[in-house]
């Protein structure tokens, strides 16, 4: 029996397979796990399972010597420095595919209710302000006909891309680097998807590269019209170039799951009513929870039973 930390609750059919093999540590406080309790309890074991607010870095890989693999149950792993588990032989592995479809799911919740000004519709009735009905009250943007742009034709972009005809709109790519194979023909520049699209959804992973992709000068170059989507890493976004770009309606508007700081109350944001801020809910379906959960008590069972993990981070 190896013994394995766990710094959020799973589901209990999920944490049955674990304990069914080995022992468990399991993290039970609301919220995350304080840095330096996550130090003290994992020094003696053999696997984690971690979420994307746990920092797995040199310094924590160093007080667990035993450990074998850190399974972050989640997609997005930049909250990992995954070379520094290499050099130390630790496997780490993500929760890839299985919260494609939620992810994707929640990023047209977030199109749809920003263009058609669900939160604020709903805002404005709970604050016993809906007086009247008029031809021009609350309009919003019609999707139909109207361009998508994907930042990040990965797996969620791809999933986004794909509901897109459902809605009546056409969609474009950010130009990807590819080793001078020609680009598809939905495929241009990130400058030219910027300029000429109506929604701007953001779907790639944050690295040093993507960090405040979308900054003021990208903002500036939108279409007044357009709205920013944002259901990646918070880091795309230059926050502050966001607020600005709205106080001087650069922009029609944006919406997002993910934030420079979380959890937060998102200060430089929430005033604007035509900002639709969701608490990091991409994946937040029960069954795909679960899926997530699964997947990475399946790694840390492969790994710890001498197999190659299912899903290791590339
Ligand atoms: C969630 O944000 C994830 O990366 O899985």
């Amino acid at each position: 029996m190896a013994s394995v930390l766990l710094t959020r609750r799973i589901p209990s059919s999920v944490l049955g397979l674990l304990e069914a093999e080995h022992t468990v540590d399991l993290y039970t406080g609301d919220g995350a796990i304080p840095r330096d309790e996550l130090i003290r309890r994992v020094r003696d074991k053999d696997a984690l399972i971690c979420v994307l607010s746990d920092k797995i870095d040199g310094e924590l890989l160093d007080a667990a010597p035993a450990l074998k693999i850190v399974a972050t149950i989640a997609v997005g792993y930049d909250n990992l420095d995954v070379p520094a588990a290499r050099r130390r032989g630790v496997v780490a592995t993500n929760t890839p595919d299985v919260l494609t479809e939620a992810t994707a799911e929640l990023t047209w919740a977030l199109i749809l209710g920003i263009a058609r000004r669900v939160a604020e519709g709903d805002r404005l009735i709970r604050a016993g302000g809906w007086k009247r009905w008029g031809l021009d009250f609350m309009l919003g943007m019609e999707l139909r006909g109207k361009q998508l742009g994907i930042v990040g034709a990965g797996r969620i972009g791809r999933a986004v891309a794909a509901k897109a005809p459902a809605f009546g709109m056409r969609v474009v790519f950010a130009k990807r680097e590819r080793n001078g194979a020609a680009p598809s023909a939905n495929e241009m520049s990130l400058d030219e998807l910027l300029v000429t699209s109506d929604i701007v959804s953001l779907h790639a992973p944050s690295t040093p590269e993507t960090r405040h992709l979308i900054n003021k000068r990208t903002l500036a170059r939108m279409k007044r019209s357009a709205i920013l989507v944002n259901t990646a890493r918070g880091a795309l976004v230059d926050e502050e170039a966001l607020a600005w770009a709205l106080s001087e309606h650069l922009i029609a508007g944006a919406a997002l799951d993910v934030y420079e700081r979380e959890p937060a109350d998102q200060p430089l944001l929430k005033d604007f009513e035509n900002v639709l801020l969701v608490p990091h809910l991409g994946s937040a379906t029960r069954e795909t929870r679960t899926a997530m959960a699964e997947l990475a008590v399946r790694n840390v069972l492969a790994v710890l039973g001498g197999d190659a993990p299912l899903t290791p981070i590339p």
